[in-house]
């Protein structure tokens, strides 16, 4: 039986030709195994083989070094920004399965305010960053997944319609944990592949109140309640659960309305292709007409388009 813990890296983080600070691990038939120590690197070569969605292991108490490691790649002058980009989205991605999968609340809350600042602390530092992060995204559907591309489109649409500081943290956030609900929906309803029936689509959308209930026991904001609980209302006054309409909607819920549609849309699940960027945003604006404040659907054409331009 193996004692130590260990923690998820991905690739992407490490570089190529750079020395380690830290012991990096693989998993084989169930066990850790010493791959590189730290002062060691691994060659160009070498990472050019690995997929990019390829895990390491670091041991726990190793975990200071990594974050210090990551935080020197994302200030090191010598890196551009667009590996910058992908090193802080790749370390995010770790850290946002790993407060997913964390069973306390509170632990996953604190946790997330460390992970949105570093990303508001890097569109602060680069200014092109947010149109690298946004071109990004993946395309696989997990929860985390998901949550985390939400969180980092709608702190870029946040950003272009004025806000900053606390107020962008909390949208992040609240972004973040808008299908935190989902924590008590039946697990084979979440995962099911294909449409669902109508009993499991009623559970389902009682994600809202059950994402509601969780933050209003820990005491979160009034922001990041809403961004969960009035996600799925629409600008029209058809959406669920309150029926909602327009400007009733809280202006954090209907930024986070526009990037989870918009991330689902352009996202591969195993039942549809993932749509184009350009064509997502024109079903939104068509086929899904009126269901999004059109200020703010006009303003994540000009978060998009920095993405084309880059
Ligand atoms: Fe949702
Ligand atoms: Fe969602």
């Amino acid at each position: 039986m193996e004692n130590i813990k260990y923690f998820k890296i991905r690739v992407a983080t490490l570089g190529p030709n750079r020395p380690i600070t830290f012991d990096l691990y693989i998993q084989l038939r169930g066990k850790h195994v010493l791959y590189l120590r730290a002062g060691e690197q691994i060659k160009a070569e070498k990472i050019a083989h690995l997929d990019r969605a390829d895990v390491f292991y670091v041991p726990e108490d190793q975990r200071q070094a990594y974050k210090s490691f990551i935080f020197q790649r994302l200030n090191d002058e010598d890196t551009d920004t667009q590996t910058k980009a992908a090193v802080l989205r790749e370390s995010s991605l770790t850290l946002a399965e790993e407060i997913f999968e964390q069973p306390d609340v509170n632990r996953a809350l604190n946790e997330s305010k460390e992970l949105i600042g570093q990303f508001i602390d890097f569109m602060e530092q680069e200014p092109e960053g947010m149109a690298f992060l946004v071109g990004l995204s993946s395309h696989d559907f997990y929860t985390y997944n998901h949550s985390l591309d939400v969180s980092i489109y709608s702190l870029g649409l946040g950003a272009v319609v004025g806000y900053s500081g606390e107020e962008l943290g909390e949208l992040g956030r609240g972004a973040l944990f808008h299908d935190i609900g989902k924590r008590n929906v039946d697990v084979e309803i979440i995962c099911k592949k294909g449409p669902l029936d109508d009993v499991e689509w009623a559970q389902m959308q009682k994600h809202p109140q059950f994402g509601l209930k969780i933050l209003t026991d820990y005491n979160c904001s009034e922001a990041m309640r809403a961004c969960c609980f009035e996600h799925h209302e629409s600008f029209l006054g058809n959406g669920y659960p309150q029926q909602l309409s327009g400007p009733e909607i809280h202006p954090m819920a209907r930024i986070v309305a526009i990037t989870d549609t918009y991330d689902a849309l352009t996202t591969k699940r195993s039942y549809n292709q993932p749509m184009s960027p350009t064509d997502a945003l024109e079903f939104m604006k068509t086929k899904l007409a009126g269901k999004y404040d059109p200020d703010l659907l006009d303003a994540m054409y000009s978060v998009l388009f920095k993405m084309k331009a880059s």
